[in-house]
């Protein structure tokens, strides 16, 4: 697939390219925070091409996330730089670079020295930049790294990325944050303007942006993978067409080898909503779930980055299409004892909503259903919406099923 341009995040990019400008002896710090697949690296690389005058060196590493060691940055910073042409002695490098026959012999202090001085020296006069990835997943000498660099003066731009620290993190982002020489910025979710650049890119129109933000909640790495994803099948497939299974399944391996409690919780709250989910069920035991068992469980997949709290504390699925993932991972014999337990009135729909929920069983695109009612696209998208949300669907092919086991169908 050809790259997408990308859309939007003028403001933070003419920011980084003012830092450097203003690199000098001292070093420019930039710290770029944001979620997973925001568009962290995606505004570094472009920053990177756009620098002018062109850097001396770009000294670029990130965390190993699955298991961290010491010096990763450094390790995969200076991964191709000729370890012989490094100051330093020879044994404490081998270990900043993590060659496998490192024997450690250095004291912390003298190991970050020797990695302040390699640094230095791999920059020269500069000016350079240092891009500093995944800082939320950095090991602990490396951050202490990081946070002597930037107190070090250097001929160069500092470029951080991280999402949501944790405490030893947080307090080196903190530090890198409170110097007069530092640039921070945030990068939120897209706007439906900037789906809709992307889309425009991708297909050619913009129809379809509010339906694509909605479902992936202007989350760049969800938006770009279903652009990709419904490439051929066209824009109006964005809001509407289920998910590919390569992209569910992103979603639901992220609760393989949790414990039962856990994915009970992902699938009663993807099929009933946050708060119903919580609510005990009338058959439920108090004995069964133990005074903190659904908080632990719902912080486990808070922090498995499914689910997210809202400003009252209601915990609810981080992107619509998250949901969707889940609900459609439920096999039916849970799912049947999830609804039965959920019970409740059956809910009141309009004469147009059946006409539409008709449609929508039948296998319609909201295009279809709209020429066949004799109704705008935007009228059917809407009851397609509160047709979601009344039946406790998560996707169409849900709310399809309920018509037929509801009996809306003949
Ligand atoms: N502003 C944008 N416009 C268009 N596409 C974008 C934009 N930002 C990011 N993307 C694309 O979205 C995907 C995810 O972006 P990226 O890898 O930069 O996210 P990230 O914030 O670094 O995530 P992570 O925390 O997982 O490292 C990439 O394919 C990238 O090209
Ligand atoms: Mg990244």
């Amino acid at each position: 697939m050809t790259a997408l341009p990308m859309a939007g995040r003028g403001e933070e990019l003419a920011a980084i390219l003012g830092a450097w400008k203003q690199v000098g002896d001292q070093s420019q710090i930039v710290v770029l925070t944001g979620e997973a697949g925001a568009g962290k690296s995606r505004l570094v690389a472009e920053a990177l091409a756009a620098l002018r005058p062109r850097p001396t060196r770009v000294l670029a590493g990130q965390a190993r996330s699955h298991a961290p060691s010491p010096y990763d940055w450094t390790a995969s910073a200076l991964s191709g730089h000729p370890v012989e042409d490094l100051p330093g002695p020879p044994d404490a490098l081998a270990w900043l670079t993590q060659r496998p026959d490192a024997r450690r012999e250095f004291s912390p202090g003298m190991l970050l020295r020797v990695a302040v001085d390699v640094t230095r020296a791999v920059l020269g006069d500069g000016p350079g930049v240092l891009v500093v990835e995944d800082l939320h997943d950095l090991d602990p000498a490396s951050l202490a790294l990081v946070a002597e660099l930037a107190a070090t003066p250097l001929p160069a731009l500092v470029i951080v990325t991280s999402r949501a620290p944790d405490a030893l993190a947080g307090r080196v982002l903190a530090r890198l944050g409170g110097t007069p020489r530092t640039v921070r910025r945030h990068l939120g979710p897209l706007s439906v303007e900037e789906v809709g650049d992307v889309l425009e890119a991708a297909f050619g129109t913009r129809v379809g942006a509010p339906a694509a933000h909605e479902r992936t909640g202007g989350n760049a790495f969800w938006l770009t993978e279903l652009v990709a994803a419904f490439r051929s099948a066209g824009p109006d497939a964005l809001g509407d067409a289920p998910l590919p299974a390569h992209l569910a399944s992103m979603v639901t391996d992220r609760l393989a080898g949790e414990a039962p409690a856990v994915v009970r919780l992902a699938h009663a709250a993807a099929l009933l909503g946050g708060a119903a989910a919580l609510a005990p069920g009338p058959r439920d035991e108090p004995a069964d779930d133990p005074a903190g068992g659904t908080d632990a469980a719902v912080h486990r997949l808070v922090s498995l980055g499914l689910l997210v709290l809202g400003p009252d504390g209601e915990p609810g699925f981080r992107y619509p299409l998250m949901r969707e993932a889940v609900a459609d991972s439920v096999l039916p014999a849970e799912r049947a004892a999830l609804l039965a337990r959920a019970g409740g009135p059956e809910p009141h729909l309009t004469g147009r909503e059946r006409e539409v929920l008709h449609c929508v069983a039948a296998g319609m695109t909201n295009q279809q259903a709209a020429t066949s009612l004799g109704i705008s696209i935007r009228t059917v998208t809407v009851h397609v919406s509160n047709l979601l949300r009344k039946t406790g669907s998560a996707s169409r092919t849900e709310a399809a099923l309920w018509a037929v086991r509801n009996g809306y169908t003949e």
